[in-house]
């Protein structure tokens, strides 16, 4: 397989352990496992229901009531058309290699999560990449994707809420999405891995699965369920769709871990109180954000609407990468750059973690700008 490098992982792995002020974090302040039955307020003994779990393959294609926990998170959604596979990563990746064939146009767009645009390229698709702009607001234009889609369009492939801009679709710029895929019959494809983190209500806005015949909607308990470590996402989509899926998730899935399956019950079954919690930390952490980038002359920024993450441009005759780069070994602070998203003059901020990291953090990078 030849496939272009995946920038935002590749930085990730190599200095997120490396900084004092982790800012590049894009999940809401992960819990151990006491903090989150505190959270839930469960009187379930997670631990013992844990050591008593027999330790087998479990449901393969998810438990019956992990799959009806998050068919709850959908209306019109039945625990039948939901899959289960490792993280949000697996889910976008089964539906990609599944549905993806060499020479078929795939519509997507930057700056973005790239794995919707790096599969399909590397499957031999021919890819329209839709420029998000921060003079549209980071907007999607929606007559540039009714110019870009064709008859043969087999595939249009959204994040919404976006990932690095937060910028959340509306209802009625995803009916025009849905309108513009209808006529060519495509299928829509949105990786909605921070939908419940919309700051107004309602946190949970539409989901692809839920407008179109041809929507796939795929979710993750990472970042919005604070639980990137049970790996755990998932596919809802219509029923044929899933019932192919599920064959072929035996070449490369077969099951979740029957230990992530359970937490994630738990969590989904309780959603209610660690929402709370993380639209919160996210609201709170952003008005600093917000107040750092209001008092910075050489930085601006669309305001994000969801999610965990802003990407502010900055105004200094310096690539993206060089400047976080300093920043990181004079500071101590770890951003992305944009040309990781490509999409230079840029970086992308994440906010989810501890109050007290993102405010020293800040402090660091003012500190850091006062040279220029
Ligand atoms: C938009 C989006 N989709 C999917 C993922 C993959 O996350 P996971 O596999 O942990 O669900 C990420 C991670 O950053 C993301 O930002």
């Amino acid at each position: 397989m030849i496939i272009r490098d995946f920038k935002p992982e590749i930085w990730l792995d190599k200095y997120e352990n490396d900084c004092d002020y982790n800012l590049s974090e894009t999940c809401v302040s992960p819990m151990n496992l006491h903090q989150l039955q505190e959270v839930l307020n469960i009187n379930e003994d997670i631990a013992d229901n844990i050591m008593n779990l027999k330790l087998d393959y479990g449901a393969i294609t998810g438990s019956e009531r992990l799959r009806t926990a998050i068919s709850g998170l959908y209306t019109g959604i039945s625990a039948d058309r939901v899959t289960v596979t490792h993280g949000g990563i697996g889910a976008n990746s089964l539906f990609l290699l599944s549905y993806v064939n060499p020479g078929d146009h795939v519509i997507t767009t930057a700056p973005s999560y790239l794995q919707s645009t790096l599969l399909p390229e590397s499957i031999g698709a021919e890819i329209t990449t839709l420029s998000f702009t921060d003079s549209n607001n980071w907007r999607l234009d929606i007559d540039a994707l009714r110019a870009a889609v064709r008859p043969e369009t087999a595939m249009i492939c959204l994040t919404n809420p976006n990932n690095p801009t937060g910028m959340v679709l509306s209802d009625e710029e995803l009916n025009q999405i849905v309108e513009i895929a209808r006529t060519v019959n495509a299928w829509l494809l949105i990786d909605e891995a921070y939908r419940g983190l919309t700051y107004d209500a309602p946190h949970f806005r539409k989901a692809a699965c839920e407008v179109y015949e041809k929507g796939i909607s795929t979710g993750t308990m990472s970042k919005t369920f604070s639980t990137a470590g049970i790996r755990l996402g998932w596919i809802a989509g219509p029923t044929e769709v899933i019932d192919h899926l599920n064959h072929v998730r035996d070449f490369h899935i077969i099951s979740v871990g029957c230990i992530d399956d359970y937490i994630a019950s738990l969590i989904l079954e309780n959603k209610e109180r660690i929402l709370k919690r993380n639209i919160k930390i996210c609201k709170k952490n952003l008005e600093l954000v917000t107040q750092f980038v209001n008092q910075e002359k050489l930085l601006s920024m669309i305001p994000p609407e969801a999610g965990t993450t802003a990407f502010p441009a900055y105004d200094m005759e310096m690539g993206s990468e060089e400047l976080c780069l300093r920043l990181l070994r004079e500071k101590s602070v770890l951003l992305v750059p944009g040309s990781a998203f490509e999409s230079e003059g840029h970086f992308r901020l994440g906010f989810g973690k501890p109050y007290e990291i993102i405010e020293n953090g800040l402090l660091a990078f003012s500190d850091w700008l006062k040279q220029f």
